[in-house]
């Protein structure tokens, strides 16, 4: 008997096959039972029929409970009318388990009950959608990655300094050094990494202490940063708009049925895959200011302003050329205004916000150790980083794109809790 999932189902119409996994669901009438089947690549009805399987066989069916764990053998049908477009008729059945009753029913369930139940909640339907579009993304961006010529270098998760401000840094106990922090952005690793391989990211867990309550928030998420030599800031924005139109691309090609499920207005995200738009952090305060926003030049967005930009656009739209204040020591400032740091963040449309944020990198070493000193950062701890700037310095630009957040706005889905198996919250540590 073949062994097969679910996913490949079509290719064995008429044949005898078995499958292993879970009940979904299940209901009777006399003589009948039908049991929804899953496998995690996807789900079918199964039929058991008594005059076909025999009485011992069917009372087996009768003790199932929801996500009882099963291997079931039947034959493969095509049904029009089946989600899947086939049933299954049980030949045979062994059951591994009988379930417990399942604390995740049909019902309405509380966020805080699921989860706390999160290890539970991820079979479900939408879950395992949100799964699955989390790893389509991952690859696309390691592809696309990939085919322009960008080697995968990991950075270190431990660190003995801070990449993007001290307020948001986890400390941890560290041998006779006393401290480490854990890695906001691998970024300024990655400016080593350039110097050897040219263009270069690193793709995993990134920590927070962000204070803040938010539905775009989370203390330990997933980051992808780039780096390029020899690219300055419009080319790096370039990619950026390469890379996000190649992922959306992608996972129209490969989630339809996820997307469908989780609702996602497919027509919106097609619509998103054209030129992106640009324009200046300047022009975006006037912009915002008459719509009525009570923001003034100098001050960073809120969700509330994020929102507003991207209101009347279908594409993502690229906020450049920020004051130097509000952006980190490490940016190229503006040779043509001082004041300015070549940087972008890119705001998603549909209000989902920042998804990457992305900087030319100051390559002149007086300018940056000024930065430096400007900020009060202690130039010895960033010496190694300085050093850079004296072996051979290069225009070099790149970026940090926030996996949960493109996430979120690719699936459509409004909290970023539900884009990672295990979300990390101010108020979140468990399971
Ligand atoms: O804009 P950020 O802070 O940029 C950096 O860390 C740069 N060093 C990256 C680089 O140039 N290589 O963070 C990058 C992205 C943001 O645009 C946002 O999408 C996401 O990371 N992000 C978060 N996602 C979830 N929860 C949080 N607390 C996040 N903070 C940032
Ligand atoms: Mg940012």
């Amino acid at each position: 008997m073949k062994k097969i999932f679910l996913k490949d189902i079509k290719k064995y119409n008429g044949k005898n096959v078995r499958i292993d996994g879970w009940i979904r669901n299940k209901r009777s009438s006399g003589k009948i039972q039908f049991l929804i089947l899953r496998d995690g690549t996807d789900e079918i009805q199964a039929v058991a029929f008594l005059p076909n399987i025999g009485e011992e066989k069917f009372k087996l069916c009768e003790k199932l409970t929801i996500e009882s764990s099963v291997k079931i053998s039947g034959n493969v049908r095509e049904d029009k009318r089946a989600p899947s477009g086939y049933e299954l008729d049980i030949t045979n059945i062994e059951i591994i388990q009988i379930a417990d009753e399942f604390p995740i029913q049909k019902k309405e369930h509380g966020v805080t009950f699921l989860l706390d139940n999160r290890h539970l909640w991820l079979r479900s339907k939408k879950q395992n959608a949100l799964l699955k579009i989390r790893h389509s993304i991952y690859y696309a961006i390691c592809n696309y990655l990939d085919k322009n010529d960008f080697y995968r270098f990991d950075a270190p998760i431990l660190t003995p300094n801070a990449c993007e401000g001290t307020t948001t840094l986890f400390e941890v106990p560290y041998f006779d050094e006393g401290s480490a922090y854990l890695s906001q952005s691998g970024q300024l690793y990655l400016e080593t990494g350039i110097m050897s391989l040219g263009k270069v990211y690193d793709f995993g867990p990134t920590f927070r202490a962000e204070k803040s309550k938010t539905r775009k928030h989370l203390t330990e998420f997933w980051m992808m940063d780039a780096e390029a030599a020899f690219v300055e800031h419009k080319e790096n924005m370039k990619i950026q708009e390469e890379l996000i139109r190649y992922v959306i691309r992608a996972v129209l090609k490969r989630n339809q049925k996820e997307l469908k499920l989780l609702e996602r207005d497919i027509v919106r995200l097609e619509k998103a895959d054209a030129p992106f738009k640009i324009i200046t952090y300047k022009e975006t305060i006037e912009k915002l200011q008459k719509k009525g926003s009570k923001i003034k030049y100098g001050d960073d967005f809120g969700a509330q302003e994020e929102e507003i930009i991207t209101e009347d656009s279908d594409v993502p739209i690229f906020v450049e050329k920020w004051p130097k204040q509000i952006k980190p020591f490490y940016m190229k400032l503006d040779r043509e205004d001082k004041k300015l740091s070549l940087c972008s963040d890119l705001i998603a449309p549909e209000k989902f916000g920042e998804i990457i944020g992305g900087s030319e990198r100051e390559d002149d070493y007086d300018i940056l150790k000024s930065r430096l000193e400007e900020e009060n950062i202690p130039i010895k701890e960033y010496q190694w980083y300085l050093d850079l700037r004296k072996y051979g310095t290069i225009p070099h630009s790149g970026f940090g794109l926030g996996f949960e957040r493109l996430i979120g706005w690719i699936s459509g889905v409004r909290h970023i809790r539900e884009t990672i198996p295990f979300p990390r919250m101010i108020n979140r540590l468990t399971p």
